[in-house]
């Protein structure tokens, strides 16, 4: 049944060491990498794949829509690590056109185990509601909803405390948000401002000691 797959990793790791008989033993040393991706759990959003990255390049993190949810254990472990520990530059988050996770969220039914997931992506359409029930083109909606979330998760990560205390003291990690488009397989940079984005909001999530 997985015949293919280990035969595939027996290809990969004899190409690996056709270039660099020292890969592994390099590989096992340790990883630093500049950048911590969150991304959707979809198939076809493989993350390493799209930008084109070597293992120890990138941390990485994926869930249904790219959330970052606060009481996510999971992502909060990540997050901490990522800027504590690996002292990553960048952290992007990267949705993406045709989000099954961000289509649900537009279609009011009863999900079971996902309804408290998707409740954060419904909370983002709630916040954008306007703007988005204005877009009559049912297409359109749905990949501008795909775009706000990314925005909305961006803003997610600068509530992180571990986030925010590294950035007053290094400028670092630096948030990035990118969706990609699975018609054409680029990757299009929403180019948020998230500085700015956070100097309009500090006045409600600044958890730096007043004074
Ligand atoms: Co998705």
């Amino acid at each position: 049944m997985f015949e293919n797959i280990f035969k595939n990793n027996e290809k990969w790791v004899a190409n690996k060491l056709k270039v660099d008989p020292d890969y592994f033993r390099k590989l096992a040393q340790g990883q630093h990498p500049e950048y911590l991706y969150i991304g959707c759990s979809d198939s076809r959003v493989t993350a390493e794949d799209l930008m084109g990255v070597e293992p120890g390049e990138v941390f990485i993190h994926r869930n249904i829509a790219n959330l970052v949810v606060s009481t996510d254990n999971n992502i909060n472990a990540v997050v901490q690590y990522a800027v504590e520990h690996l002292k990553v530059k960048h952290i992007i988050i990267c949705g993406h056109y045709e989000c099954g996770g961000v289509k649900a969220a537009l279609n009011p039914s009863d999900m079971g185990q996902l309804n408290s997931w998707l409740q954060t992506l419904r909370d983002v359409y709630r916040l954008h509601q306007r703007e988005l029930d204005a877009i009559t083109d049912v297409q359109k909606r749905f990949d501008r909803l795909v775009e706000l979330n990314v925005r909305e998760q961006c803003i997610n990560i600068i509530k992180i405390d571990h986030v925010q205390k590294s950035w007053y003291k290094t400028g670092y990690p630096q948030i990035w948000g990118w969706v990609f488009d699975v018609h054409t397989g680029k990757i299009k940079d929403l180019e948020l401002k998230m500085e700015e984005e956070f100097s309009s909001i500090r006045n409600i999530y600044d958890l730096r000691p007043l004074g």
